[in-house]
């Protein structure tokens, strides 16, 4: 199998890569990835040799270059690709729109074209909103209510998938998956930002209240999810992804401060985030009991396995981090204020 697999660079599209090529050899894999401020070859240095992968530096909204790509024999398309970050999408909304609905349009172009034989839409239950405390997890049926740039851009580009299988059959699927975790997460999200600057003494910048609940999944979970879904889901289908882990901001933080025996008073509540999130929660019993997937890493088992890659693995982050994030994060704050 020839797979096309977008934003292999950032960090659940590296550990993909990875998975697929360690469990399928014989399968080609060309990634094609921008290289923005989230995407890092270092990420797949240990593939560079690899004869079954190729990397491609180049935008997913370029459909002169998409179109050469896929008619090169491309079976399967996997888009991983997308600005990810919500709190960047409240400043620059514009290139969210872009890449995560252009860009998606772009490449089902393309898989129209050479007619492909699936097109797999990586998607987020950010698509779904908030959730009150006393709901019931959201289901594949729950509405798209979103709240926030980033989410808005991805349901759109859920939509548009969805209009493209109906409208011109192309064999799409959809994954929703919820927050993710592990080796190679850029440390701007809640777990990667908080171990690295606790493992550098710094504050661990807490939105509001810090009860915020997401529900969290170790991202070789979710590949493997990608993997049940590219051979065995149905197109057409939605499916949801998620190990069933809720758990509030703050006892994470504190589970990484004790990890590392750092002291909790480096934990600073700021200011909260414009229109934020309360409660996501999934029902992952869809492709639980249709596809037989389910998630084999404990929170527990994913957080040691998350904070000794960190530990061992300094010169990627502190390199990831003097190069970008510190820029950013000193114009986030200051403009923060400003909403
Ligand atoms: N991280 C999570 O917890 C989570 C949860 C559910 C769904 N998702 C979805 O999974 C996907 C991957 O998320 P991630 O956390 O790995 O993101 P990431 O930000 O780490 O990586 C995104 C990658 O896409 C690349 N990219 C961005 N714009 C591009 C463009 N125009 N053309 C080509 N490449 C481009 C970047 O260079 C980067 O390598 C996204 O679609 C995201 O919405 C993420």
């Amino acid at each position: 199998m020839k797979i096309l697999v977008t934003g292999g660079a950032g960090f659940i599209g590296s550990n993909f890569i990875r998975y697929i090529l360690s469990k399928y050899p014989d399968y080609k894999i060309i990634n094609l990835d921008k290289l923005t401020y989230a995407g890092n070859l270092e990420n797949l240095a240990d593939l560079e040799k690899n004869k079954s992968y190729r990397f491609v530096k180049g935008d997913i909204c370029d459909q002169k270059l998409v179109d050469q790509i896929v008619g090169e024999g491309i079976d399967v398309i996997i888009n991983f690709a997308a600005e990810s970050h919500v709190d960047r999408s409240l400043y620059d909304p514009k290139v969210f729109m872009q890449t995560n609905v252009l860009g998606t349009q772009t490449l089902m172009e393309s898989a129209l074209k050479h007619k492909i034989k699936r097109f797999v839409q990586i998607s987020t239950d950010e698509v779904y909103g908030s959730l009150k405390e006393d709901e019931s997890p959201f289901t594949e049926e729950s509405f798209l209510i979103t709240n926030s740039p980033y989410s808005a851009s991805k349901a759109c580009s859920d939509l548009l998938v969805r209009a493209y299988q109906r409208t011109f059959d192309l064999p799409a699927i959809i994954t929703r998956c919820c927050n993710n975790y592990g080796p190679y997460q850029f440390p701007e999200k809640l777990i990667s930002l908080f171990i690295t600057n606790a493992l550098d003494d710094q504050e661990l910048p807490i939105y509001g209240d810090g009860l915020y609940i997401r529900d969290w999944i170790y991202v070789e979970d979710h590949c493997k999810a990608v993997d049940f879904v590219l051979h065995k889901g149905e197109v057409g289908e939605i499916y949801n992804i998620s190990s069933n882990v809720e758990k509030t901001n703050l006892e994470i933080t504190h589970l990484i401060l004790d990890c590392l025996k750092k002291p909790s008073s480096l934990i600073k509540h700021v200011k909260d985030r414009p229109a934020h999130d309360r409660r996501y929660a999934l029902s992952a019993e869809k492709i639980r009991k249709k596809l037989g997937w389910e998630p084999e890493v404990s929170f527990e088992q994913g957080m040691k396995l998350t904070i000794d890659w960190y530990i061992k693995n300094k010169d990627w982050w502190q390199k990831v981090k003097s190069k970008e994030y510190l820029k950013y994060y000193e114009r986030h704050y200051i403009r923060r204020e400003k909403l």
